[in-house]
């Protein structure tokens, strides 16, 4: 993997230490620089054909140079997204796109758009380069590394490195007077579906759509750009229209619409209709096949 262009992308989990929660040794980082993880690092190792097929592609990465921990960047790690789509078009981010389905599928029918996937997960990101090669789409880039650290540098937020989510919704979705990412184009559209539920009440703050991240969404959208979210879990659901409703950045068109009687506040809404442009996924069907309710959210920047 050495002195190769892909030693740019984000340390790969399985090419550097692993840090679990809870983990202790030399080369831990101090637990106050630890960030929420949002997503497990579970069977992050790379089976040899997507080893194979990362290896021959590092022009589908976007080159950010590694941070000190697994899935971070350096804080001056520098990116010109034109020159690494190779172009200037409105540009479309998924957070946590699994394998690519979704976002490749949109990049297939809308050409006119550049779309940027970024996954955490060696395997999910190893894979949506292979959807893009299956697909053969030109306008398709990923990202591998921890979205809630990694896009802040990317778009040159005040923001980047810092770790407390006090911090971040402090800082509000600023960029920074100085750092060269800034000059970045914002996104048209930024994509959050069906992320890790953190079923259990004692995980959910490691849920990723709360109040900092939506500061970082806010910071990389143009004005007038949507997030949208969707998830099959009521109460990250609840969650998320609250996330959305509260910030003082996001205005929800469908404020008060689609009511839920499962919901705490049953008369409350503020849901969208399901996005037809949507793939459904393995994720999604999962939902539906156990009988959960599909949640979608849309949020415009203000
Ligand atoms: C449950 S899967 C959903 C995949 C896809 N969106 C779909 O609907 O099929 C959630 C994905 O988000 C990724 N993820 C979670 N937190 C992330 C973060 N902070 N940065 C980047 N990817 C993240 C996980 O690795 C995983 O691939």
């Amino acid at each position: 993997m050495s002195e190769r262009p892909e030693d740019l992308r984000a340390v790969r989990p399985d090419s550097a230490p692993q840090q679990h929660d809870g983990a202790a040794g030399p080369s831990a980082p101090e637990r106050s620089q630890w960030r929420i993880r949002s997503f497990s690092l579970r069977g992050s190792r790379l089976g040899a054909r997507h080893e194979e097929t990362v290896a021959r592609h590092p022009e589908l990465f976007v080159p950010l140079a590694p941070g000190p921990q697994a899935t971070t960047v350096a804080l001056d790690a520098r990116c010109d997204l034109g020159q690494v789509f190779g172009r200037q078009a409105p540009l479309a981010v998924e957070i946590g796109p699994g394998s690519g389905e979704h976002g490749v599928s949109f990049a297939q029918r809308h050409p006119e758009y550049n779309v940027l996937l970024v996954e955490a997960w060696a395997p999910g990101a190893a894979r949506c380069v292979a959807s893009i090669l299956r697909a053969g789409v030109t306008n398709v880039r990923v990202l591998e590394a921890d979205a809630a650290q990694a896009l802040p540098v990317l778009f040159g937020l005040e923001c980047a490195g810092l770790v407390r989510g006090e911090d971040v919704t402090a800082c509000g979705p600023a960029r920074s007077a100085t750092h060269p990412n800034a000059a970045n184009p914002r996104a048209e559209q930024v994509w959050t579906f069906f992320p890790d539920p953190w079923r259990k009440a004692r995980h959910h703050k490691r849920r990723l759509v709360a109040a900092p991240f939506a500061t970082v969404v806010a910071g990389m959208l143009r004005e007038g750009g949507t997030w949208r979210l969707a998830t099959d879990w009521d109460n990250y659901a609840w969650q998320m229209r609250d996330v959305v409703e509260t910030s003082p950045y996001f205005t929800n068109p469908h404020a008060g619409e689609r009511p839920d009687p499962a919901d705490p506040t049953p008369e409350r809404g503020g849901f969208a209709p399901r996005w037809e442009e949507r793939v459904l996924t393995r994720f999604e069907e999962r939902g539906i096949a156990a009988g959960r309710t599909i949640h979608d959210i849309l949020a415009v920047r203000a």
